[in-house]
């Protein structure tokens, strides 16, 4: 029936998997014939109709039929139609439930790398900014985002099984060759049990997760921009370029980029809730259900890559008013905490000296022992903010940045 035709299709979300339910197929075929199960010409076959099937997806030439219920029996269809016997061999030993555990552990392998690499971009441009404001008060953002690199990269190891092989649950009679399949699309482990293999999505679960917390940081980073740019701030003034105007107000300017990276969390969160809520419940095996996984995952990945390059533009160009940041820290008062911990210095216990200082503030009778550019220096322990801390701080990002760059481009050599 049409209607649940529709219903049952997945065709529309998982049409993003495209490009890997080809590679899984070609490193399948050559699996096959190293166990004998493809002659060497009958591979060639297989490999030349894959490969006409991807340039037609990749050039967006490839045309869908109505009966194509999701991408790996379009793939087929097709595949079918350029070479009938290549497509009636290929599906030998395998599932479409180890083929789809397949294809998405590829795809989150491949959307953990993009992700490492828009962190360390984000994470550069940081460093940057706080390299030339070393000696400005601002606050350290590269340190959360650089966690968050471990988390992607954590995803994407746990994505690092094959599960090809595992057939529908039970595995497969013939001798299909795992790890060479395993090696041909670098994997360093096969999955351990098939009836776990084809349900299993908690690599899934490691990058929604991953997406969920770059959100939450920039999204923190986003409230922090809001507030520096308004007019009782000023301590930051966007570029046009990451700027809005205001269709009524004439002169203002929004911080629209900064308040989305702030919203933007809420859809990363979401998916997370919507991806583990599939999952929860669920009996062994493969059930349909494992279908809804796609959506939620692709949505954080997608919302995750926007909101780091959005990211990534805007700090590139704030530009900090030095005057107002200096007008803020000029206040005497702010520096009680340095009038008590010189009288500890000097001897006396913190507390009866936390008493002291306190009593003279609320009595507007405190004077500031030095000013803020002298606290600033006075503090330089590791992780605290003296200039030279900072700008080694900065330094230290850049070079985890540029070490985060090297792992992507290594990791796409696969
Ligand atoms: N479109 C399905 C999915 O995304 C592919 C697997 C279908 N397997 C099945 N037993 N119906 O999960």
């Amino acid at each position: 029936m049409p209607e649940l035709e529709r219903f049952t299709s997945s065709l529309d979300v998982d049409v993003e998997l495209a490009e890997y339910d080809v590679l899984g197929s070609l490193a399948h075929a050559r699996a096959l014939q190293a166990a004998g199960l493809l002659t060497k010409e009958q591979l060639r076959r297989v490999e030349r109709g894959l490969k006409t099937v991807g340039r037609e997806l990749e050039s967006g030439k490839f045309v869908f039929a109505d009966s194509d219920e999701d991408i790996h029996t379009a793939v087929e269809r097709r595949l079918g139609e350029l070479d009938a016997d290549a497509a009636a061999r290929l599906h030998t030993g395998r599932s479409r439930n180890d083929q789809v555990a397949l294809d998405l552990r590829l795809y989150c392998r491949a959307a953990a790398a993009a992700i490492v690499e828009g962190l360390a971009f984000v994470v550069e441009v940081l460093a940057t900014q706080a390299r030339r404001h070393a000696d400005w008060p601002m606050p350290g953002y590269a340190e959360p985002l650089l966690r968050d690199a471990g988390r992607a990269i954590n995803a994407h190891e746990a994505a690092g099984e094959l599960p090809l092989g595992a057939g529908a649950l039970a595995g497969s009679t013939l001798p299909l060759d795992r790890l060479a399949a395993a090696r041909e699309l670098g994997f360093k482990r096969l999955t351990q049990n098939s009836v776990d293999a084809v349900s299993d999505r908690d690599f899934a679960l490691d990058l929604a997760y991953a997406c969920l917390s770059v959100g939450i940081h920039l999204s923190r980073l986003g409230e922090d921009v809001v507030l520096w740019a308004s007019a009782e701030f000023g301590f930051v003034r966007l570029a046009d370029e990451v700027a809005t105007g205001s269709s009524l107000m004439p002169h203002k300017r929004n911080p629209d980029v900064a308040e989305l990276l702030r919203g933007r969390s809420g859809r990363a969160l979401g998916s997370l809730v919507a991806l583990a809520t599939v999952l929860k419940g669920l009996p062994l095996a493969y059930d349909r259900d494992l279908q809804e996984d796609k959506r939620a995952l692709f949505d954080a990945v997608a919302n995750c890559l926007e909101c780091l390059e959005a990211a990534a533009l805007l700090v590139s160009r704030l530009e900090f008013d030095r005057a107002r940041l200096e007008a803020a820290v000029a206040d005497p008062d702010l520096l009680a905490t340095d009038t008590a911990e010189r009288l500890v210095a000097a001897g006396r216990p913190f507390r009866e000296a936390h008493l002291e200082v306190g009593r003279s503030v609320l009595e507007g009778g405190h004077a500031a022992p030095w000013d803020a550019v002298r606290s600033l220096q006075m503090r330089d322990q590791e992780g605290a903010p003296h200039p030279r801390r900072v700008a080694q701080a900065a330094r230290r990002a850049r070079r985890q940045a540029e070490a985060l760059r090297r792992w992507t481009k290594q990791t796409s050599l696969h």
